[in-house]
């Protein structure tokens, strides 16, 4: 079993997002995979509740006790979805136990200063261990000011950016119905699978 975390106490970042997408792309490669809600709103699961039976299947698994960390060991992936404000010794706790952290942010100002805590709280905790952090710059442009205010801002932090995802009505669409943008038909989303590949890659790396 491995593990992915989506992680930033920051509201509204994009946690959900990811999350529900990266279970939908393990279940689509024929993985399985549990998507694991930390989040008391349950957003993971009611998105989930949603799912078409006929599509690739998706575990649900619902951990608002953060306190025990009991992650199940029995499928390939597990994804967990971290609620708004997730941080100090439960999220050190989750750290540990995790192989991958991804923390979208999406590139404002307010947004930055909100996760600039945060980051430096997962710098002294992971000391030696950054490598498995990854930021994804959510609804954005890479070339735009917004993509290189960014970047100015994460030097300091040295995390790499693994993917830049454009601010698209395709998430919130396939979301309505359960989907993610990995399930068939995928021809709509073409252009928004392609922006994952490089998230995918860093994600499989040993
Ligand atoms: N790339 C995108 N393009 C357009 N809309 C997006 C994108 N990513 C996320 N959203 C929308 O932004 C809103 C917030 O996203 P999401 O719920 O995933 O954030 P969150 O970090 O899980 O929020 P919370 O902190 O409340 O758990 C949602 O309405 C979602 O559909
Ligand atoms: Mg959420």
């Amino acid at each position: 079993m491995r593990a992915v975390m989506v992680a930033n106490p920051k509201g509204g970042a994009g946690k959900t997002t990811l999350a529900t997408n990266l279970a939908g792309y393990f279940a689509n490669e024929g993985k399985n995979v549990t998507l694991c809600d930390l989040d008391r709103q349950q957003s993971s699961l009611r998105w989930l509740a949603f799912r078409d039976p006929e599509l690739p299947s998706i575990t649900g698994y619902f951990n608002g006790n953060q306190m025990l960390i009991n992650l199940p060991q029995e499928p390939d992936w597990v994804v967990l979805d971290a609620p708004a404000g997730f941080q100090g010794y439960k999220l050190n706790d989750y750290l540990r136990a995790v192989d991958r952290v991804l923390i979208p942010i999406v590139p404002s100002i307010f947004d930055m200063a909100a996760t600039e805590d945060f980051l430096n709280t997962l710098r002294q905790d992971l000391s030696g261990r950054m490598a498995k952090i990854g930021i994804v710059a959510m609804r954005i442009d890479p070339r735009t000011r917004a993509a290189n205010m960014l970047e100015e801002f994460l030097r300091h932090f040295d995390i790499p950016i693994v993917a830049y995802l454009r601010n698209t009505q395709n998430y919130v669409n396939v979301a309505a119905g359960g989907q993610t943008i990995f399930d068939p038909p995928r021809a709509r989303n073409k252009r928004d699978i392609e922006q994952w590949q490089n998230l995918h890659k860093w994600i499989l790396k040993k």
